[in-house]
């Protein structure tokens, strides 16, 4: 349990308070018997009468996302990597993904422009890798700081005639903040006025050293329109995530990040997540942020029906009750009743939190008004 007052302490060590107060004022701490001492003083004291103290924190079970679950290591298995691809507007990330999916997103979207985290999984020389294709306007940084949050891998696309822009950046400082691998892909190498080695340079100040300059930072220079070095590229995403070691067990209940959200209106709360543990199943009971349900339907990045998605997949789902935040955590119990409860309680203190905040708000206005 975690911190207890010096009489509750005195009490489960079977001493009376006043020789526990000594004790304590012996170690420096001044306490009377109703004070609540810490964990460190609890084991100091411990230690003093020879008892070992287990430490052992409660966790509230609706803080799900605080649990930092354990997996016998003999129990995990290699799960394909997350590949994250950002970088400034216009400068290739969408036709990049259309070409090694030999899809065509960027024609569909509105102005040319990427609106939302695009969430795909592809097979590559019988390997599986999973895409988040990110927005570049600058409006967007919350989707490129969750992509960020989420991936394994950062793909920084640098435009070979336009050079390192205020995205560029921005993507690098949240690769760097997530502590993810960066590999710099040199697109449009096949327009004419396309300078990489001023890209290069560029990206020296950001700290990010190409190989043959004697730094660690993987740089493949590329024409995603034209196809052209994405094979290099794809081996280089293959060579960081063996690097990685990246693994999971598929054999648990899952756990993953909402990608994003929307209300259907003939399907209801939808939303895109990408399993990060254990396997997805449709039936399971999910707490998703602070709402919950039952997996209805569960639609691959192809559009098909599903049963089950594991480890790195990006699956949307149908069921909820309520439409989850993107970037809240889901997680996966056992029976349906707990979920409720769980996803209740977590509802009703979001609720508490926002009315808090409310009558802060009011109070500051009530002083400003005095
Ligand atoms: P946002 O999602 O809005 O940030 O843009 P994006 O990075 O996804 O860029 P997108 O893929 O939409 O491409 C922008 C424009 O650049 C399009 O007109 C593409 O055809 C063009 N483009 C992308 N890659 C290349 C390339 O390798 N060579 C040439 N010449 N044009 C390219
Ligand atoms: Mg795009």
């Amino acid at each position: 349990s975690g911190p207890m007052t010096v009489g509750e302490l005195a009490k489960s060590l079977k001493k009376e308070p006043s020789e526990v107060i000594k004790k304590l004022m012996m170690l420096g701490i001044m306490a009377t018997i109703n004070q609540e001492v810490d964990m460190d003083a609890i084991t100091l004291i411990a230690e003093e009468y020879g008892i070992e103290v287990e430490h052992k924190v409660e966790v509230d079970e609706t803080q799900f996302e605080l649990i930092e679950e354990q997996d016998d290591p003999a129990l995990l298995k290699e799960r394909p990597p997350v590949v994250t691809v950002m970088g400034h507007v216009d400068h290739g990330k969408t036709t990049l993904l259309d070409t090694i999916r030999h899809t065509n997103v960027t024609a569909q979207e509105a102005g040319g422009i990427t609106q939302h985290i695009g969430a795909y999984q592809i097979d590559y020389e019988q390997k599986k890798i999973t895409f988040l294709d990110t927005p570049g306007h600058e409006a967007f940084t919350t989707m490129r700081a969750r992509g960020a949050q989420v991936t394994d891998i950062a793909i920084i696309v640098v435009a070979a005639d336009d050079g390192v822009m205020p995205q560029t950046r921005e993507a690098i400082n949240h690769a760097q903040a997530a502590k993810v691998p960066i590999i710099v892909a040199i697109n449009k190498m096949d327009k004419p006025e396309a300078n990489p080695e001023k890209v290069k340079q560029e990206l020296m100040e950001l700290n990010l050293v190409p190989e043959e300059w004697g730094g660690d930072t993987i740089f493949v220079p590329i024409s995603a329109l034209k196809g052209e070095g994405l094979d290099e590229l794809m081996e280089m995403v293959l060579l960081v995530a063996e690097m990685e070691e990246l693994k999971a067990n598929p054999d648990r209940l899952a756990t993953g990040t909402v990608i994003e959200a929307e209300l259907d209106r003939g399907k209801g709360p939808v939303a895109t997540v990408l399993v990060q543990n254990g396997t997805l199943r449709v039936g399971d009971p999910i707490v998703v942020g602070n709402t919950y349900g039952r997996v209805r339907a569960m639609t691959n990045d192809k559009g098909r029906r599903i049963k089950e998605a594991g480890p790195s997949t990006p699956v949307e789902i149908t069921g909820l009750q309520d439409v989850p935040q993107a970037g809240d955590q889901f997680k996966v119990f056992e029976d349906e009743k707990k979920a409720r409860a769980i996803g209740e309680a977590r509802a009703e203190k979001q609720k508490q939190e926002e009315r808090a905040a409310t009558s802060r708000v009011n109070l500051d206005e009530l002083f400003q008004q005095i």
